[in-house]
């Protein structure tokens, strides 16, 4: 552990302010108005309670933890980075590499503020490598019986991605035993079906979903956007309506303004399944991209907007939006009442102005750099807000019910066993 006795304002820690002060500088020339305003430099007084500090984050390797290979490649080993990369999920790999590369990242666990727990399991699970009930298990073994640094806090410094709209519901137990940890995730409210949202607005931090690497290169494009006089509709929908009352509501109004509103009944195969490319150039053609809850209240399309350039419009009351330390989403989308999708919605758009429209476009194409997978070393990536969230969330000290501390600054578990002596299995809590 860090010792406590370290003084207050180390040559690391003006660096970092140094770091965190550049870094606010870029970001808030990127974003070209102030939204960040600079943390004030961590030694200016002479005793400062929440110091600013360089961020230390620990990777744990798949053979490190008992059980984690499994979440990582499945029952048979046999699940590839390279399959489960791709996609919407795609995230829970590649923030993984992107970690494993960063600058952050420390190899020694005594150091680390933070630790990052690898799981691929919505590949796996969606691969058929791992069933509800496996996940379920492995994800006890590795967090309860082996990880005394997850003990350490009750979870607290230690970071899970859950890439999908089930959020960390993926691991069926997560109440029980991750409900301190921080959970990555672009789901903020995953009700349908669930009772209760995984996601804490506090302690979780909302991650924008993987969008195709093919339309997030700006300077190649695999679909280019359209001017916006070009464009043969004022909104489109393009998914599968899933039975959900909203998404219904649009397929039916476009049968009534067909010439307005594109949202055909779509399927996930055969001839009324769009091919990747062919979405990208239907979601082009409209001004405004309608992005209506589904089973849970995220969704892709609303980042595919920015790429294709048509203005995201919300129909999904419960949506949480990432990034809002930096992101003032009045710029660049729309948030319409889902009880108010019908007629009115179409007139409402029509009647915005094509300027404002272009406006709102010419700023989304600013921001977007946040919506892309890329290191924490580049000036805007989703990666770089990602960390800057981390970087707030880092204790100087780290505890939990099952963690006690003697006169000489020793850690000690229940039993009084110093913390470099607990052995598993750990009791549990
Ligand atoms: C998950 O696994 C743990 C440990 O085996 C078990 O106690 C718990 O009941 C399981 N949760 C569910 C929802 O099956
Ligand atoms: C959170 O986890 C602790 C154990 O770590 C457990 O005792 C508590 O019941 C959990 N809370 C919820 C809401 O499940
Ligand atoms: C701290 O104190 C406890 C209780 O007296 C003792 O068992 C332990 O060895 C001490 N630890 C160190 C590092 O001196």
């Amino acid at each position: 552990m860090r010792s406590s006795h370290q003084p207050l304002c180390t040559r690391a820690h003006q660096a970092a302010a140094l770091l965190l002060v550049a870094a606010t500088f870029f970001l808030t020339r990127l974003l070209d108005r102030s939204p960040l305003s600079a943390p004030p430099p961590p030694c200016a007084a002479p005793y400062s309670p929440w110091p600013h500090r360089d961020l230390r984050i620990y990777v744990y390797a798949e053979d490190e933890v008992d059980g984690l290979r499994a979440l990582l490649r499945g029952r048979n080993d046999d699940v590839t980075a390279a399959t489960c990369i791709k996609g919407q999920w795609g995230t829970q790999v590649k923030i993984h590499q992107l970690l494993l590369s960063s600058r952050f990242r420390t190899f020694d666990k005594d150091e680390a503020d933070l630790f990052f727990v690898p799981t691929y399991v919505k590949c796996v699970r969606m691969t058929g490598k791992l069933n509800d009930k496996e996940i379920n298990q492995t994800y006890v073994k590795v967090v309860l019986s082996q990880m005394p640094y997850f003990r350490r806090s009750g979870g607290r410094d230690h970071i899970f991605v859950f890439p999908s709209g089930a959020g960390a519901h993926l691991f069926r137990s997560w109440a029980t035993f991750l409900n301190r940890s921080i959970i990555l995730t672009p789901e903020g409210d995953r009700t349908d079906k669930r009772g209760i949202s995984a996601f804490n607005t506090w302690k979780d931090i909302i991650i924008p979903g993987n969008v195709d690497d093919s339309m997030v290169k700006s300077d190649r494009l695999a679909v280019k956007p359209i001017p916006l006089t070009k464009r043969k509709y004022l909104a489109n929908f393009l998914g599968r309506a899933q039975g959900k009352v909203g998404r219904l509501q649009l397929v039916k109004l476009a049968k009534q303004y067909p010439d307005k509103l594109e949202s055909p009944e779509l399927k996930l195969s055969g001839p009324d399944k769009l091919g990747r490319i062919d979405y990208f150039k239907h979601l082009r053609n409209a001004k405004f991209c309608l992005a209506p809850r589904g089973e849970s209240s995220w969704t892709l399309r609303f980042y595919e907007s920015f790429f294709v350039e048509c203005v995201p419009v919300i129909l999904s009351d419960e949506v949480e939006l990432p990034f809002q330390n930096v992101i003032d989403y009045t710029e660049v989308s729309i948030k319409w009442p889902a009880s108010k999708i019908g007629p009115g919605l179409l007139e409402y758009l029509e009647s915005i102005p094509d300027g404002r429209v272009e406006e709102m476009i010419g700023r989304g194409r600013e921001i977007r750099c946040l919506w892309v997978y890329a290191a924490d070393t580049e000036r805007c990536s989703a990666m770089s807000a990602i960390m800057w969230e981390l970087q707030r969330k880092v204790r100087r000290f780290h505890q939990s019910a099952e963690t006690f501390w003697l006169h000489n600054r020793s850690i000690v578990n229940r039993d009084l066993v110093e913390f470099h002596e607990w052995r598993t299995p750990v009791p549990l809590p």
